[in-house]
């Protein structure tokens, strides 16, 4: 029975072979050839996102091997969901989705259900209950709640190494928290871990803001301009959910005559991304944590070029799938002293 089976789909495919072959002998060449390369649909959640555009460039340098469809999603869901439309009518044989809204991933599986199509999400993280619901969805991206132990202990390290920056000398951390998209499980779990890491280790802490920069750094910029006037030099920690927000910060911190004349306030951020490399090298940066765009990025689309051949996601890859369905790429904590794991991860 087995064999019959195994028969019929060879000559099905001896079939497919010979009208490809056919096709690409009455006209181009590379038609047959370009015609053997998967197509798969990609959308990024909003092009301006710095460390998005580090994922898109790292699947884009796969070109060569899939036909492409990458589309922004310009931070709209409605949008989105139009485009994994027109994805699908457009032939393609794998979706990877970069959620505007993690909480959207139902209304996504359900095309891709219909149209009987792989589905990869990346960097946004879909509920299990979601990605349990379709064996065709998978995820990429990381453990959230490491990137914000990783952050505290930095700023653990950095703490102790300079009595001097606990100003009003009550042993305790005054800190603004710069927060990313509400909801977003890396912002929640930064948030929280962050700050439960420096609890954990002895020190005690004192919130005197948190908002949602929304990972931007020109409202990061925004808000670090409001807490200086509000609170000036009672300010003794920046904590950011990633390096945008950061990096506007900085900038307020400049402006407001921070890093001259014995002036410092410490900054710690997320992404390791090259902008927030330099301000450590530096000095104006205290640390980051790496968020491996090259390897997000390469996993994304080996499991989607993969799934899209109908093959298992990671067969003949590095990548391994938890129970969770999700590939989780490690991060790194990143100071002055191995700037160079994150450049590397960059380049
Ligand atoms: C996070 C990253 C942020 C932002 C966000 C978008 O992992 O740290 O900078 O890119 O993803 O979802
Ligand atoms: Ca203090």
């Amino acid at each position: 029975m087995k064999r019959k089976v195994l028969a019929i789909l060879a000559v099905a495919g001896l079939v497919l072979t010979g009208c490809g072959g056919g096709t690409g002998g009455s006209g181009s060449g590379g038609e047959g050839a370009s015609g053997d390369k998967p197509k798969i649909g990609v959308t990024i959640y909003k092009y301006d996102d710095n460390f998005m555009s580090f994922v898109r460039r790292a699947i884009e340098k796969n070109a060569d091997k899939a036909e492409l469809i990458v589309v922004d999603s310009q931070n709209d869901q409605a949008k989105q969901n139009e485009q994994v439309d027109t994805l699908i009518s457009k032939g393609v044989q794998a979706l990877a989705i970069n959620l505007v809204n993690p909480q959207a991933a139902s209304a996504i599986i359900a095309k891709a259900r219909a149209a009987n199509l792989p589905v990869i999400f990346f960097n946004k993280e879909p509920s299990q209950s979601d990605l349990q619901s379709y064996e065709k969805a998978w995820y990429v991206g990381t453990a959230s709640e490491e990137s914000g132990i990783m952050q505290g202990q930095i700023i653990v390290e950095a703490w102790k190494a300079h009595p001097e920056w606990d100003k009003n000398g009550d042993g305790k951390i005054q800190y603004v928290m710069l927060k990313g998209e509400p909801g977003h499980p890396d912002a929640e779990a930064r948030t929280k871990y962050s700050i439960d890491t420096v609890v954990k280790a002895g020190i005690q802490v004192e919130k005197l803001e948190e908002q949602t920069g929304m990972w931007d750094s020109v409202k990061g910029k925004e808000l670090m301009d409001a807490w200086l006037a509000k609170h000036g030099d009672k300010i003794e920690f920046v904590i950011a959910n990633n390096d945008a927000m950061a990096l506007g910060a900085i900038q307020s911190l400049k402006a407001n005559g921070y890093f001259r004349d014995g002036k410092f306030m410490p900054v710690v951020g997320v992404d390791a991304i090259p902008d927030a490399l330099t301000q450590i090298r530096e000095g104006y940066m205290v640390g980051s944590v790496l968020n491996d765009a090259k390897n997000q990025g390469q996993a994304v689309f080996d499991l989607a070029y993969n799934a899209a051949l109908g093959k298992h996601p990671t067969e003949g890859t590095q990548w391994k799938l938890g129970e969770d369905k999700a590939v989780r790429v490690p991060y790194v904590p990143i100071t002055k002293e191995n700037l160079h794991i994150a450049e590397e991860a960059y380049k």
